[in-house]
């Protein structure tokens, strides 16, 4: 009985032999899930944390992309922000390519760590849930997160779902009546064993005889649901249409399986073994991929809710806006390490890649066209056949839609900056305020030369879109274009050769303010100024939002 045991390995499920002692503390080692051999699931490991199945998706079906459900024990901090921006981004690619996507968002409210967050408040499970979902809907709205579902293990649709998965997996004789003792950690709602792997994988037990926040378990009231048996299946119950039946076989018919998962790499444990297992016992279909991205750290330890080092999403967009938050982690963490914060960095990124090399270009080059053309393009942009920037820009764009479609998010970032900085090299060696003053020719060559960096900058509001979708909206609407056209766009418009003659530009306002430090006399260097200057700042950034 106690030997099922699931390890993947290329393209087969193993069943590997019994083991002893995992921990010294356990005293029963018998099986709660039975792993079924499914036809459908073959799989491979990728990178250090991403595990990639076969089956790919067909152009008809939807692209399902699911971040972490949160727990709702504390208010978001930059740590969840983090998944759920990168997820944004990547959804957002994956509707410019055109195709239907289905966002997954939400929040795990069950288990004893939030009974006893509650309790800490002096208020109800319940109310608790709600004011701390409520948080992270809010930040999501913003942080400009697009998502499509927002699911809460305590709707009752989950709990429909939930307790249907339950019976199917039991009736498949997958799971049995045990005692279970191990180490367990409430913060991380598991039981620890050291060598997880290296010893071999055990069953894990399902229920909580002790928990009285969550589930009950169909037909055996003084138990509930273990809270990851319970969260997990928050990805299928968000795939449930409005006021549709909760059962599963709506919700799997609604786009199961997930394209992809994209968790912190402390959660692989439950997406890679535990939530396959669950998988094969009911006969559905697994995940195509699940990628485990790094920690945002500082001073080197993982941000979180326990050690109490976190940094306040809230804060920094209210300080800095939507884009500069997503852009810097987007840009600054390689999507899959850690990467550590620091607001000095932050600040000069920001100000060097959005205020100077993208907002700069296009103020000086808008000015430049208000001021010799009365802000009319004179040119088709498909004039600059055979000019090497735009062959540049070309090739740019295809290295961006490959590190977007291969989650490499740094390098997407890092390309369309290239773009930007091709640009200004461009303007500069042109020169076109001197070609101005020369006339004739020279004159007409200068015309030229501000359509084609405003079609680069055309091309760099689709493509970093992705990742700052404020800003970019405001770059095309500065390119005199209506939002209803922006919402329009898709990849294929990134295409050289959108601006066309007669297009009359709006009036130039800087897109992105740039983020003032100053001089601490006594303290040394620079810092940000104090929260005056950062009222003064939200104001600026907002005005300029609502431009
Ligand atoms: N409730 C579970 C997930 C259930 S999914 C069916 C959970 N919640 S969590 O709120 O603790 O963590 C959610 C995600 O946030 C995890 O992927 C975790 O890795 C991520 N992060 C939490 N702190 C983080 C950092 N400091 N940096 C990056 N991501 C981190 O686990």
């Amino acid at each position: 009985m106690a030997r099922r045991v699931l390890f993947y390995s290329q393209n087969s499920l193993c069943f590997l032999p019994p083991f002893s002692s995992l921990c010294s503390k356990t005293k029963h080692l018998t099986k709660t899930l039975h792993f079924r051999k499914n036809p459908s699931s073959s799989a491979s490991f990728c990178r250090s944390y991403c595990y990639n199945g076969e089956a790919k998706p067909t152009k008809t079906e939807p692209f399902v992309l699911t971040t972490p459900l949160y727990y709702v024990n504390a208010p978001p901090h930059m740590g969840s922000a983090y998944t759920t921006i990168a997820a944004d981004a990547i959804a957002r690619f994956q509707r410019l390519l055109g195709k239907e996507v289905i966002f997954v968002t939400g929040t795990d409210e069950h288990g004893e760590k939030i009974a006893t967050a509650a309790a800490g408040q002096g208020c109800s499970p319940s109310e608790h849930c709600d004011a701390v979902s409520h948080a992270y809907r809010m930040l999501w709205k913003d942080l400009d997160i697009a998502y499509d579902k927002f699911i809460r293990t305590t709707d009752p649709g989950h709990e429909a779902i939930v307790k249907e998965f339950y019976s199917r997996v039991l009736n498949n004789g997958d799971i049995y009546r045990a005692d279970y003792e191990g180490l367990y950690c409430v913060n991380c709602e598991e039981y620890k064993v050291q060598s997880w792997i290296k010893s071999g994988l055990r069953d894990f037990s399902v229920s909580r005889a002790s928990v009285e926040w969550g589930i009950p378990v169909p037909n055996d009231n003084k138990q509930t649901i273990y809270v990851w048996f319970d969260a997990l299946l928050g990805y299928v119950s968000a795939l449930l249409k409005d006021k549709e039946q909760p059962t599963l076989q709506n919700a799997i018919s609604s786009g199961w399986p997930a394209s992809l998962h994209l968790i912190g790499k402390d959660i692989l444990r439950f997406h890679a073994v535990y939530w396959p297992a669950m998988l094969m016992s009911a006969g559905f279909s697994l995940p195509t991929k699940v990628f485990g991205h790094g920690f945002l750290t500082k001073d080197g330890l993982k941000m979180g809710k326990s050690l109490g080092n976190t940094l306040e999403p809230k804060n920094l967009v209210h300080r800095f806006g939507p884009d500069a938050v997503r852009y810097f982690f987007l840009r600054e963490v390689e999507f899959g390490n850690d990467g550590d914060f620091s607001e000095d960095r932050f600040i000069s990124i920001i100000n060097a890649h959005l205020a100077n090399t993208i907002g700069n270009l296009l103020n000086r080059t808008l000015g430049l066209l208000k001021k010799n053309c009365q802000s009319t393009l004179a040119v088709n942009s498909y004039i600059a056949e055979g000019n090497v920037f735009k062959d540049t820009v070309e090739n740019l764009v295809e290295k961006a839609r490959l590190h977007y479609e291969n989650l490499s998010l740094l390098s997407a970032c890092e390309c369309v900056l290239e773009i930007g900085n091709a640009g200004n090299l461009y303007i500069d060696e042109r020169a076109p305020w001197t070609l101005f003053k020369q006339g004739g020719a020279s004159s007409e060559a200068a015309k030229k030369d501000l359509v084609i960096v405003l079609e680069a900058m055309r091309i760099i509001s689709i493509t970093l879109s992705p990742i700052a979708p404020s800003l970019c909206l405001r770059i095309y609407s500065q390119l005199g274009y209506s939002k209803d056209q922006f919402n329009a766009v898709t990849w294929n418009d990134a295409k050289w050769g959108g601006l066309k003659a007669g297009q009359v530009m709006a009036e130039p306002k800087p897109i992105f303010a740039r983020i003032e430090v100053r001089k601490d006399g006594e303290g040394g260097g620079d810092t940000v100024q104090n929260e005056v200057e950062d009222n003064k700042r939200i104001k600026q950034t907002r005005a300029i939002a609502e431009a």
